[in-house]
């Protein structure tokens, strides 16, 4: 069974297969649909049902209210066609034509950067070569269906060893495993590339990044692509952490600055340690980039942490001038993502309007 999906205002179409989601069958289509976790946590995917019903699976109500569920709002990684539709969503402007797969990767190396951030490195069957480019993420395919998301921390021109920046959560069953079992040489199978978090090379406008923790990993890759490719536009790196010990990879930040006149490195800390005795700048990193900018509309802003971070970073940036299609954001979201099985417990019947 097939569905043809039409997109307002472009007037495009596209079919969805199967069981689906409406952002499923656009990455599979080649369709540039906004989305960033695919798992109803960051509300990058919302927009309208026109015409049509679909099966909306769980999501997190933090991001959807039902007021806007009632007035026909989606999330469109958790809404599968049940018919023909029509949706309203923007489309994105982008002209590469990366489509995900499934594939092997064997762990390289584990390299303990602090006490609860881990160096992965993920080597790629010889015969094989991931396309992508610098910043979207991989998802790591669990038992169960389940599946964990981690960005690519490397350029896209080292795409035969991947870097990935893995936090420990507590609790979390699969950062767990990595930091207590995981072996070097294990096999794991992997899903990707992700997303639309990457560089936007149309334009000159001068960039700045704000990194929260591990939110530094696309952030790395996409400043070394830059690098590469020779782009000379102005890069501010603002990098938030708690303490001096969670700015790992401090010294590859400094070697940037050294190298390149075009390149700025901001640090900060949250709550510095007494032993640290840090020089630096202290606040949230959000707050030290408000400081040092009294308007953002001239600038391009890429912003990946933790979701609450990323939110109020939007918020604040948009109401200080930046233009709305001028902030790129991946939020670390991480709802569980459940079985077929499990999901069809909780699944709510939508109609368009
Ligand atoms: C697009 C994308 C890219 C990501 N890239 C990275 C990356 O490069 N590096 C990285 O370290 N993380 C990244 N994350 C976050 C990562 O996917 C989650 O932290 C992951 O769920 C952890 O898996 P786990 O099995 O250890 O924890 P789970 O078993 O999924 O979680 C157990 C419990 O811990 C809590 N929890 C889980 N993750 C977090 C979190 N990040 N913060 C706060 N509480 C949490 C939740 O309450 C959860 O129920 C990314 C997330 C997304 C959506
Ligand atoms: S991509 Fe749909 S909510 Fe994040």
């Amino acid at each position: 069974m097939s569905y043809t999906i039409t997109l307002l205002p472009s007037g495009h179409t596209f079919q969805a297969k199967g069981s689906q989601t409406i952002v499923e069958a656009a990455i599979d289509e080649g369709v540039h649909l906004p989305y960033g976790c695919r798992n109803g946590a960051c509300g990058a995917c919302k927009g309208k049902i026109i015409a049509g019903k679909v099966l909306f699976e769980d999501y997190q109500s933090s991001v959807i209210s039902e007021d806007e569920i009632k007035n026909g709002m989606s999330l469109f990684c958790k809404a599968m066609p049940l018919e023909n539709l029509t949706i309203e969503i923007k489309e994105l402007n982008i002209t590469n034509n990366i489509r995900p797969k499934i594939f092997p990767v064997r762990v390289e190396s584990l390299e303990k950067l602090t006490h609860d951030v881990m160096l992965m490195k993920l080597k790629l069957p010889s015969t094989d070569k991931l396309q992508f480019v610098a910043g979207q993420y991989l998802e790591f395919l669990l038992k169960d269906g389940k599946r964990r998301a981690f960005s690519i921390a490397s350029p896209s021109h080292e795409s035969s060893l991947l870097e990935i920046h893995l936090r420990l959560i507590p609790g979390g069953e699969f950062t767990k495993y990595v930091f207590q079992e995981m072996k070097e040489k294990s096999i794991l199978r992997v899903e990707g590339p992700f997303g639309n978090f990457f560089l936007r090379e149309n334009s000159l406008k001068p960039m700045i990044f704000v990194a929260g923790g591990t939110g530094f990993a696309p952030i790395k890759g996409m400043i070394e692509e830059s690098i590469k490719k020779g782009m000379q536009r102005p890069i501010k790196l603002y990098r938030g952490a708690r303490v001096l010990e969670d700015l790992y990879m401090d010294e590859i930040c400094q070697r940037w600055v050294d190298e390149f006149l075009h390149i700025k490195y901001i640090p900060v800390l949250s709550e510095p340690d007494k032993k640290d005795a840090w020089q630096g700048r202290v606040s949230l990193v959000h707050e030290a980039v408000l400081e040092d900018y009294a308007n953002f509309k001239d600038y391009q802003l890429y912003c990946c942490g933790a979701p609450q971070m990323v939110e109020v970073a939007h918020q604040t940036f948009i109401a200080q001038g930046l233009p709305e299609d001028e902030f790129y954001s991946d939020a670390f979201t991480f709802a569980p993502i459940k079985t077929l099985q499990d999901t069809f417990k909780d699944v709510l019947m939508i109609d368009g309007f």
